[in-house]
């Protein structure tokens, strides 16, 4: 039997600042109700002037080792999702690696976006399975109010900061639960629908997100539809058998369609994106932290998780918890 990779630890982080919808309205001309029939997004956290990916990213890290009763000494790999590093380089994740006190191990991130987490996850997948690592730290980490032009509307209400983290473990005990699949997708040739404009290599370049928000709605509604069916066929299973869906957490209209699709009731689907809005590759791990410690998520249940981002970059996971 191939080595499993056991999901045993969550951990999550939020800023501690707010900021509603009404607070936006006040400097931009939007309003609440706008806000929230398009998107379900009543308030987000915004990071302080001391929260950084490195920062954000070691705390849910910290919670999610604390979760699982391992220490840093006992993680083989750091991998951090994400498309708002402090720095060019040191990777977020090698930086990650210090705050831990971690002399062991190799760490890097990874560039998917919104999708950055299910590439992550399924990257240490595959170093444990070809017996690479043992223990990795799979963290999300984004601080997209660093990124957004926060005069433009139709893009600076839709996100929020955070840091989620799970730690992944190997294990070669007969047994069914683990991640079971994940599958991963990009096309390039969309890549001018969701981006940022600009990165230290193009300073001469403005460095705020840019969007065609009708565009990338339609693609995320036909491709985590698609996703979602090649997960569930991948494994043999039916759409009755998904216990929970716990989506990328971008716009509640695609979590909605997709629950839909796999005719699930809406408290069987994970949603944060109300007090969070879209905190990219850190909104799956922040959902999962949210629903494992509340005790949504109980032991048997098997969990679909899917992603759209940037790139364009889609793709799904699927885990017997
Ligand atoms: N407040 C008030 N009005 C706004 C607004 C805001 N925050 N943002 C845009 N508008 C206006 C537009 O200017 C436009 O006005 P106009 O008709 O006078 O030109 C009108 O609302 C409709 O804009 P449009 O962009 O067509 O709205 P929409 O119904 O497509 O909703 C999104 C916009 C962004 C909510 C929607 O397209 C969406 O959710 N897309 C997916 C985005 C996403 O999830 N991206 C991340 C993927 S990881």
């Amino acid at each position: 039997m191939a080595r499993r990779s056991l999901l045993v630890g969550f951990g999550g982080f939020l800023p501690d600042r707010v900021v509603t919808n009404d607070e936006l309205a006040a400097r931009l001309e939007t309003s609440d109700e706008w806000i929230r029939t398009r998107t379900g997004i009543s308030q987000r956290h915004i990071a302080g002037p001391n929260d950084t990916a490195t920062s954000m990213g070691a705390e849910a890290a910290r919670r999610a080792l604390e979760y699982a009763g391992l220490t840093a000494d006992d993680i083989d790999a750091v991998i951090v999702g994400t498309s708002t590093p402090d720095q060019a380089f040191p990777a977020t994740a090698v930086r990650i690696q210090a705050e831990l006190g971690m002399k062991q191990g190799f760490g890097f991130d990874l560039a998917a976006a919104c999708s950055g987490f299910i590439f992550a996850l399924s990257t240490a997948h595959a170093f444990i399975r070809s017996g690479q690592a043992r223990n990795v730290l799979v963290i999300g980490s984004e601080v997209y109010s660093r990124i957004v032009d926060w005069s433009d509307r139709g893009t600076c209400v839709l996100f929020g900061d955070g840091a989620g983290a799970v730690v992944l473990s190997g294990t070669d005990e007969p047994g069914t639960e683990g991640l079971l699949s994940t599958h991963l997708h990009s096309d390039g040739s969309a890549g001018d629908l969701l981006y940022v404009d600009g990165a230290v290599g193009r300073r001469d370049m403005s460095g705020h997100l840019k969007m065609s928000g009708r565009d990338v709605f339609r693609h995320a509604v036909a491709k985590l539809s698609s996703s979602v069916d090649e997960a569930l066929q991948a494994e043999g299973l039916e759409y009755k058998d998904v216990s929970w869906l716990v989506p990328h957490q971008a716009n509640i209209r695609i979590i909605e369609g997709v629950g839909k699709k796999l005719n699930l009731p809406a408290e069987r689907v994970v949603v944060t994106v109300d007090r969070h809005a879209n905190t990219s590759a850190a909104s799956i791990p922040l959902a999962l932290d949210e629903a494992v410690r509340d005790g949504r998520i109980q032991k048997g249940d098997l969990v679909l998780m899917e992603a759209l981002g940037g790139g364009l970059t889609w793709g799904s996971a699927l885990a017997r918890f």
